[in-house]
């Protein structure tokens, strides 16, 4: 990192860790803002329907390249979505091929296209030895989906019946607990090997669970999981800015159509690709830690998926952007994070 004066930081090319680019229209509108600010990007595969096989893959990668524009020099990282029958063998196969960068593991219903997710995870024991055995990571939706448990409870819940369990059968396997909510989530996480990891979006540490109540429902701040109590998000905010490896930018940017979000059944997703870094930037600098944000953004991510660091640089200043109220994606019209604000620092790109 380099800090020129107070008004301009240099860093490393960042990397988004876990993003939704959709498919079909809305791709090409979406991606363009990701390949914009990010080297690369773990692509989450919550297509409908989701991207479970090596060919899937293939031709799901190609289609994000086709969709951006010739200079870009964006590399999609392709995942496989778990699901109870998935074969262990096309795992494997397509993480040899340098398909699948890693798994994603759904459990069933739990979020946006995740039915086809894992109902139990005894189901899938063999894929998951296999995957310890290849040292390929997986990356968790870290909720319980069951009704009776409190919505807000899900993740503090998973962790103690799910993770803990999985952890003594796999102490070997890589894990990624993907957009953490809690402070229950970092101090697992901080207590836990060097071998576990977990992503942090930019609305995790913005906002709390008030903001989807404030003044009137919001929809444009629901995502999964939902936003939690005020420590929460002071714990996310410590963690994110410490300088530990074990915490990583992953955006969770999650676009819906906005008649789909403002909607008696409302999807789940905050659409924060177009400002992300400008975001994080807000944050580190109100932390007074803006001297982090190339760990946590460049270089934490990279360490954990065992690749090197992006070698461009990129430059942000200290000057107030504003946010548009909608963004087009193709035929679609999305409402961004931080929609009508302003964010003191801006992305100008390579440095
Ligand atoms: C994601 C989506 O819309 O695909 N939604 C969200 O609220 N984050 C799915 C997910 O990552 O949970
Ligand atoms: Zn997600």
């Amino acid at each position: 990192m380099q800090a020129n004066s107070e008004q301009r930081l240099v860093i490393r090319r960042p990397d988004d860790w876990h993003v939704h680019l959709r498919d079909d229209a809305m791709l090409a509108g979406v991606a363009v803002h990701t390949a914009k600010q990010f080297g690369r990007a773990i692509v989450m595969p919550n297509l409908s329907p989701p991207v479970t096989t090596v060919d899937q893959a293939e031709s799901y990668r190609s289609r994000i390249l086709a969709a951006l524009p010739a200079d870009s020099h964006f590399e999609p990282l392709m995942t496989a979505y778990l699901t109870d029958t998935i074969s262990a063998e096309e795992i494997a196969r397509g993480f040899g091929e340098n398909v699948f960068a890693a798994c994603k593991l759904y459990p069933a219903n739990a979020t946006t296209n995740s039915d086809h997710g894992v109902t139990s995870v005894s189901l899938i024991s063999e894929v998951l030895e296999t995957m310890q055995r290849i040292d390929m990571p997986l990356l968790i939706h870290g909720e319980v989906t069951s009704p009776d448990i409190d919505v807000f409870d899900r993740e503090a819940v998973f962790i103690d019946t799910v993770l803990q369990p999985l952890r003594r059968d796999f102490p070997e396997l890589r894990i990624v607990l993907e957009h953490i909510t809690t402070k229950e989530a970092v101090d697992f996480v901080l207590a836990e090997g060097e071998n576990l990891a977990a992503t942090i979006t930019p609305h995790h540490l913005e906002i709390n669970r008030n903001a989807m109540f404030d003044g009137g429902l919001r929809p444009h701040m629901y995502c999964l999981p939902t936003a939690k109590r005020e420590l929460h998000r002071q714990a996310l905010r410590g963690a994110a800015t410490s300088g530990n490896p074990k915490f990583f930018l992953g955006t969770d940017s999650a676009p819906h159509a906005i008649a789909d979000k403002e909607s008696d059944c409302g999807c789940a997703g905050i659409f924060n690709a177009p400002y992300a870094l400008e975001a994080y930037a807000k944050v580190f600098a109100e932390e007074g830690a803006l001297d982090q944000l190339e760990g946590f953004a460049s270089l934490h991510g990279p360490a954990f998926y065992r690749l090197p660091a992006n070698e461009a640089t990129v430059a942000l200043e200290q000057q107030s952007i504003d946010v548009p109220e909608c963004v087009q994606a193709g035929e679609t019209v999305l409402r961004p994070f931080h929609a009508g604000a302003s964010l003191p620092w801006r992305f100008v790109g390579a440095a």
